[in-house]
């Protein structure tokens, strides 16, 4: 008996699923995700000066540690900013900017943040994944 085409059609198989796997991203975080214009290494003075952490606990950031607002951990991960809007660069820019346009009545207040401010902010709260350490 002749093996070969035997042998070709495992190959061929092999070939397919490697083929089938390099295409498979398993719901792939936003880590890392770029916010055109923001700089993460700004992130900290901004914070300070807007006193986003009287409210909110932010890893790597040590004087965020409040517990009005949500703990910002792991933001990379989430699918929603304020359980309304996609997560995405554009909309967190929106929100932390002007969250009163956003949700009427939300607890958190407008704070004047300037554009760059938020694009910062925003660059460092993508940096925020799974292998965040409150320790930075
Ligand atoms: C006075 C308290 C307060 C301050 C100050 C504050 N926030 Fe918030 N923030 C909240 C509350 C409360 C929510 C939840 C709002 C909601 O879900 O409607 C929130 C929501 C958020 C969310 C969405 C959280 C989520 O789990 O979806 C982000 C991001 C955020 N704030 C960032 C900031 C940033 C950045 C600053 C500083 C510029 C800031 N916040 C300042 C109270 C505050």
């Amino acid at each position: 008996m002749r093996w070969w085409p035997l042998i070709l059609v495992a190959l061929l198989a092999v070939a397919t699923v490697a083929f089938a796997l390099s295409w498979y991203t398993p719901d792939e975080p936003h880590e890392n995700v770029r916010v055109a214009g923001g700089d993460a290494s700004r992130a900290s003075a901004a914070i300070g000066q807007l006193g986003c952490g009287t409210c909110h606990t932010i890893p790597g950031i040590k004087s965020a540690n409040g517990g009005a607002g949500p703990p910002l951990i792991r933001w990379s991960e989430r699918s929603y900013i304020a359980g309304r809007l996609p997560n995405t660069p554009a909309n967190l820019v929106r929100w932390i900017r002007d969250p009163q346009v956003i949700e009427p009545g939300t607890a958190m207040p407008d704070l004047g943040a300037s554009e760059g401010q938020a694009r910062d902010i925003a660059a460092y709260l993508y940096t925020l994944g799974d292998r965040e350490r409150f320790d930075r």
